[in-house]
């Protein structure tokens, strides 16, 4: 009997899959920023060629490490959380399979085209319309498989984690769709049907909610299933996990426009995106106690599990970073941090410590699991990478502080007779120790992800396939 045909098993194939290319992608989204940031100190590595300039490659970047790394990670948890929870095989395989390897052509599509300079021009939504329509039909099916596999279940009800992904996958189908609505006018140019500051609203309604429920919601699923679990504790507080997903879905969508501060986008709308993203740390906070307070008489495992530590860091990073946010979003302090460095260091903030972090954590506590092992073949080297990812962080983090404060405050700075005290030159210059420190701290990051690759490159090596066979039937109701 295989594991692919027996109904009785769950579909752990198409987890494997997703768990596996999101160490692949890892590595190359973060070695291409590692890459990026050293363009920035040495502008020789730009060679000179149109597909190398870092103009090109930012948003190859941030395509693989969100679409690529961040979504095949949501992709392998949300599946293996649904189908254990709800103690059911996922409706389809085919269609699973599907899934799979429709985003891995959208990727690799982003990797050809990205490089060429086709694009739309909009943040974190430059694939051109062919990929943008591959990859709304890859997200449907997702919802199909996933939704319809809540419908077939054979718990009472749906534990909080499904809610998470579940409305991650919901309205980034409706951002998405929105967002590229356009006239395509060749095979690889279209133009938005939107124009002027509508356009941009639009954009930075996408903008900020792919933020919200691609980097946020998505990974809270992430956080309600497998933080307890590495815990061995239930959650903290299940009513605080309800009012925690209606208050943060509810409050997310209208913070966009705290990317549009002193834009042509009416000032009412400004304020009340900032009103929004204020009120949006209650919610935030609330995620990450319950988060942190799971391991309520369990800290003492922190000491010997550094899953679980990769796990807690991370909601202590979500948690700075969604006290950070709303302070940006203050118009005055906007007006210091918008377009310096101090908005890559909140980004990378959120997106190295929380999204990766708890990605990995995710990705360690899942693969022996799937793979039939007891645990992962070096528990030494999980902890190598744990400290060469917080350092990696702290330092690309803390390097983005000072170069953002320092750029706007040089940049504000007049001389009595209101001229510019320094010119820009003179601000970028002053940057360059801090370019140093983060494509430093950006090289820590991604040699924790090569650790991480030969850790469960030797763990599936060891895996036999009849005990992940076993892994795989379906769990005694009660024991998910
Ligand atoms: C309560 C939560 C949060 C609030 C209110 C918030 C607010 C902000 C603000 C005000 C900006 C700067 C906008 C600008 O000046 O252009 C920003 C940028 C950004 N934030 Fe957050 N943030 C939050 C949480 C997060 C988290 C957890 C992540 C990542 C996982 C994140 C990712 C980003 C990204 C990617 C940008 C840059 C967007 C761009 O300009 O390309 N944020 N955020
Ligand atoms: C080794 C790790 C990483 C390094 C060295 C790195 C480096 C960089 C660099 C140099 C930029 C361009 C900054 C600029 O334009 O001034 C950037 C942008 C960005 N990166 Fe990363 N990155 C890393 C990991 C990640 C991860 C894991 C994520 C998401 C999960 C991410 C998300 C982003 C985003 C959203 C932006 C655009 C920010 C904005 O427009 O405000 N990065 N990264």
């Amino acid at each position: 009997m295989s594991t692919a045909i027996s109904p009785t098993a769950y579909n752990y194939k198409v987890v494997r899959q997703f768990a596996i290319m999101t160490v692949v992608w890892g590595i190359l989204g973060m070695g291409l920023g590692v890459f990026i940031a050293s363009q920035l100190v040495w502008p020789e590595l730009n060679f000179g060629l149109p597909w190398t300039t870092f103009g090109r490659l930012r948003p190859l970047h941030t395509n693989l490490v969100i679409f690529a790394f961040g979504g095949c990670a949501l992709f392998a948890t949300s599946y293996y959380v649904v189908q254990r929870t709800c103690q059911t095989r996922l409706i389809s395989d085919s269609l699973a399979a599907f899934h799979f390897w429709g985003w891995q052509a959208v990727i690799i599509g982003a990797i050809v085209t990205l490089p060429l300079g086709y694009t739309t021009t909009k943040e974190y939504a430059e694939l051109e319309w062919p990929l943008a329509i591959l990859l709304a039909i890859v997200w449907v099916v997702y919802g199909l498989v996933f939704f319809g596999t809540i419908v077939k279940r054979k718990t009472k009800h749906i534990y909080v984690g499904n809610w998470f992904y579940g409305a991650f996958i919901v309205v980034t189908a409706m951002l998405h769709i929105v967002n590229h609505m356009s006239l395509p006018v060749s095979l690889f140019k279209s133009y938005s049907a939107y124009s002027g500051a509508t356009d941009a609203m639009i954009q930075w309604w996408y903008g900020h909610n792919a933020v919200g429920f691609f980097l946020t919601t998505g990974f809270l699923g992430m956080m309600y299933y497998f933080v307890p679990k590495q815990a061995e504790r239930p959650i903290y507080s299940y009513r605080l996990s309800i009012v925690h997903f209606w208050a943060l879905i509810t409050l997310y969508i209208w913070a966009g426009p705290h990317h549009l501060h002193y834009t042509a986008l009416p000032d009412w709308a400004q304020s009340l995106g900032m009103a929004m993203s204020i009120i949006l740390l209650a919610p935030s906070w609330g995620g990450m106690i319950n988060g942190m307070m799971t391991l309520s008489g369990a800290w003492h495992k922190l000491r010997t599990d550094p899953i679980l530590r990769f796990l807690v860091v991370s909601l202590a990073f979500y948690g700075m970073s969604t006290f950070e946010g709303p302070m940006m979003a203050i118009k005055t302090v906007n007006s210091l941090s918008h377009y310096t460095d101090w908005t890559i260091g909140h980004v990378h903030a959120g997106a190295l410590g929380w999204v990766a972090m708890i990605s990995i954590g995710a990705i360690y506590h899942m693969i022996p699991k799937l793979f039939g092992r007891a645990q992962m073949h070096s528990v030494g080297l999980i902890n190598t990478h744990f400290w060469l990812a917080t350092i990696g962080t702290v330092l690309y983090i803390a390097s983005m502080w000072v170069n953002g404060i320092t750029q706007g405050l040089m940049w504000r700075a007049i001389n009595d007779d209101g001229t510019l005290t320094y010119s820009f030159v003179e601000a970028l210059q002053a940057s360059h120790p801090g370019y140093i420190v983060r494509a430093l701290g950006g090289a820590f990051f991604a040699s924790g992800m090569l650790f991480m690759a030969y850790n469960v490159w030797r763990t599936v090596r060891a895996s036999n396939p009849a005990e992940a066979e076993a892994a795989a039937q379906i769990a005694v109701v009660g024991a998910h």
